[in-house]
């Protein structure tokens, strides 16, 4: 039989665009255009959640202002299963934890308004030992979207001999294939170097290991050691060219109100803000002090994080254990954050007309000599004059001065 040659080109460029189909995963690309905000259990709770707890945590996440100033997600980390699955091959609800399954739980979250995160791991266990998803993606996506989940965390524990690249994009087109818009956390820790390929496999991915609430030093966990704020900001500066609207750098959820001083959990937001990092608050809402709030509920600092632009800062500048951090925004307007991690108080004197900023990856430039920009303190919420004089001010110790630049 004879084929018509404009069918056979037809016809290769179908079968063409089916394998295509397959080799590349298919995320939802209208999630995440900002990074996404939202609370986490693992930091402070572990695996020690069960229902009444949880309630009180979404409650308080209504009415302590979470809610309005952005927070959307509510994320179950490691320890909601059971150890086993069912005789179908099903993951279960702890029975103890929620007697009456996950949905219910689901339904509960969604009916105050917040979207529904859950957490499983790549590997045959999760990293605290409960039943993994290896071999089960395509089945434990269907669960999820039964059960109304928007956003899932996926870790890498228990993986040996698994190719990461292939794990993450094929539970990514499992959940394509469940059909329910879910945001793809990849937790591999930077091992794999995420931000080369999973652009199109997940909106955001952890850069680095697990974070403590210590600002300065690492802390060690016995096994392994958390690292502070500091050693992850020093992490990021090199690959923020593969941040932007739908595909995030994860420097890991946040430790504000976990314990550690006021200031440095002030530097420690106003950091992950300047990074365009998505924003998982991790600590215990209904115990929050009214300074922790203030600090996660900062609607001006969050409005840096949240910029359209969609572009992570970078340091421009470091003396004397001053750093200068800048993230361009969008209409022409800049993040500055003057951070002190020198150890003790220091005056900064800054001209800004003596340097000029330019960043390639964003196409912007700022030049003081021929544009003159209002200076707002986001802290300090008020308005402190213009570049025309030099920024001059005494930062204490692990401290900030974050402002916004407006013409
Ligand atoms: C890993 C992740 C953490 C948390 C735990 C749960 O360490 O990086 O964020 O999810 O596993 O066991």
């Amino acid at each position: 039989m004879k084929v018509n040659p404009i069918k056979k080109i037809l016809l290769a460029s179908l079968l063409c665009l089916a394998c295509c189909g397959q080799l590349f995963a298919q995320k939802f690309e209208e999630l995440a255009q900002t990074p996404p905000m939202g609370w986490n259990s693992w930091n402070t709770f572990q695996t020690n959640i069960d229902l009444p707890l949880l309630k009180g945590m979404v409650d308080t996440y209504v009415s302590s202002g979470m809610k309005d100033a952005g927070y959307t997600y509510f994320v179950l980390d490691d320890g909601w299963m059971a150890m086993q699955r069912d005789k179908d091959g099903n993951l279960v609800a702890d029975p103890k934890k929620f007697p009456n399954g996950m949905k219910e739980f689901a339904d509960y979250v969604h009916a105050k308004g917040l979207k529904f995160g859950i957490y499983n791991c790549a590997g045959t266990l999760t990293c605290a030992g409960y039943p993994g998803t290896r071999g089960y993606e395509y089945q434990d996506a269907r669960l999820y979207a039964s059960w109304g989940v928007d956003y899932l965390k996926f870790d890498w524990c228990n993986t040996d001999g698994i190719n990461a690249v292939e794990a993450y994009k094929t539970m990514s087109k499992a959940i394509r294939a469940a059909g329910r818009p879910m945001i793809f956390s990849l937790c591999e820790w930077g091992q794999h170097k995420p931000w080369r390929w999973a652009k199109d496999v997940g909106q955001l991915w952890r850069s680095t290991g697990d974070i403590g609430a210590g600002f300065e030093k690492n802390i060690s966990k016995g096994g392994w050691t958390a690292l502070s704020v500091l050693s992850i900001l020093d992490q990021q500066d090199s690959i923020r060219q593969y941040a932007g609207p739908g595909h995030w750098n994860d420097p890991d959820m946040l430790e504000v109100g976990n314990g550690m001083k006021y200031n440095e959990d002030k530097a420690h937001f106003s950091l992950w803000c300047m990074l365009a990092a998505p924003l998982m608050a991790g600590n215990d809402l209904r115990k929050m002090s009214d300074q922790t709030r203030a600090i996660l509920t900062n609607k001006e600092l969050i409005a840096l994080d949240q910029d359209p632009l969609g572009v992570e800062a970078f340091r421009f500048y470091a003396f004397d254990g001053i750093e200068i951090w800048v993230k361009p925004l969008a209409n022409n307007e800049l993040g500055v954050c003057f951070l002190n991690r020198s150890g003790k108080p220091q005056k900064v004197s800054y001209d800004w007309k003596d340097h000029v900023i330019n960043d390639a990856l964003s196409n912007t430039g700022f030049d003081f000599n021929q544009t003159t920009y209002k200076l707002r303190d986001l802290w300090e919420k008020k308005d402190i004059g213009t570049t025309t004089k030099p920024f001059s001010q005494v930062i204490p110790a692990d401290d900030v001065v974050v402002l916004r630049l407006t013409k």
